[in-house]
């Protein structure tokens, strides 16, 4: 069986990274525009740095949970066959033990770039004068918003083959992973969300299973391999 899985931060919750849109979430107190976006970064670089730098700190500090260690022993299983997509930065399906994770918002833990698009592993604290060995400024190597998502290709190709895909812990709000689901289906492939509660999304899958990640995503690929 080929699975598809797309993670957002709902699986990292319970680890202690908090949620983008839920209540008290990081985009109800942070401006995701000035945050989050090329121009914030061009007219503020200081105090993006200052956010992702807070970030890695906090992802350096939690560890997987529960969920993530379920979805990297079901990556095993010689049965099926896993892709495995997220679009959290953190690195916290890597150190449960998942390989080949898709980072399709890219890592908060890798410095670009800005002027020659070179990346390399990101330093604890970031600033403005963080620089490439061309001289240009170096940003966090996340997507932000407007700009396109990586790996769009690599999706596409095991979404088309898939037999099932998987959305835990994303409030479908998100274009182009809020629209995997229905891509997914017209390629006939089963849809199954794990989620807190419905997302935007909820009635565009099969099936579906509410709770917390560490409960729901364990619970299910235990259905898968037995
Ligand atoms: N277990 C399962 N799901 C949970 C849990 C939990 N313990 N806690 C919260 N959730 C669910 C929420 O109900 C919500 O539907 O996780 C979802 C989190 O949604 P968002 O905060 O919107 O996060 P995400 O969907 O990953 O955001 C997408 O938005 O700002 C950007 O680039 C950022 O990658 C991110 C993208």
């Amino acid at each position: 069986m080929r699975i598809v899985i797309l993670t957002g931060a709902g699986i990292s919750a319970e680890s202690g990274m908090g949620t983008f849109r839920d209540k008290g979430g990081l985009w109800e107190n942070a401006d995701l525009m000035k945050l989050a976006t090329p121009e914030g970064f061009a007219e503020d670089p200081a105090a993006v740095h200052a956010f992702y730098n807070m970030r890695r700190a906090k992802v350096r500090s939690c560890q997987p949970n529960a969920a993530h260690v379920a979805l990297a022993a079901l990556q095993m299983d010689p049965r099926v066959e896993v892709t495995l997509v997220t679009q959290n930065v953190d690195d916290l399906h890597e150190r449960a033990g998942s390989r080949d994770v898709i980072h399709m918002h890219g890592t908060h833990l890798v410095a670009l770039c800005a002027a020659c698009g070179d990346r390399w592993p990101a330093p604890e604290v970031m600033s403005v004068e963080t620089r490439c060995v061309c001289g240009g400024m170096a940003r966090p190597d996340v997507v932000w918003f407007g700009e396109v998502p990586y790996h769009m290709d690599r999706i596409g190709a095991a979404l088309q083959r898939a037999d099932l895909f998987v959305a835990i812990g994303t409030s479908g709000v998100v274009y182009p992973a809020a629209g995997f689901v229905r891509a997914a289906q017209e390629f006939g492939a089963d849809t199954l969300e794990l989620n807190l509660e419905p997302s935007e999304r909820a009635t565009d899958f099969a099936r579906s299973c509410f709770g917390p990640a560490t409960e729901v995503v364990p619970g299910w690929v235990n259905e898968v391999l037995t």
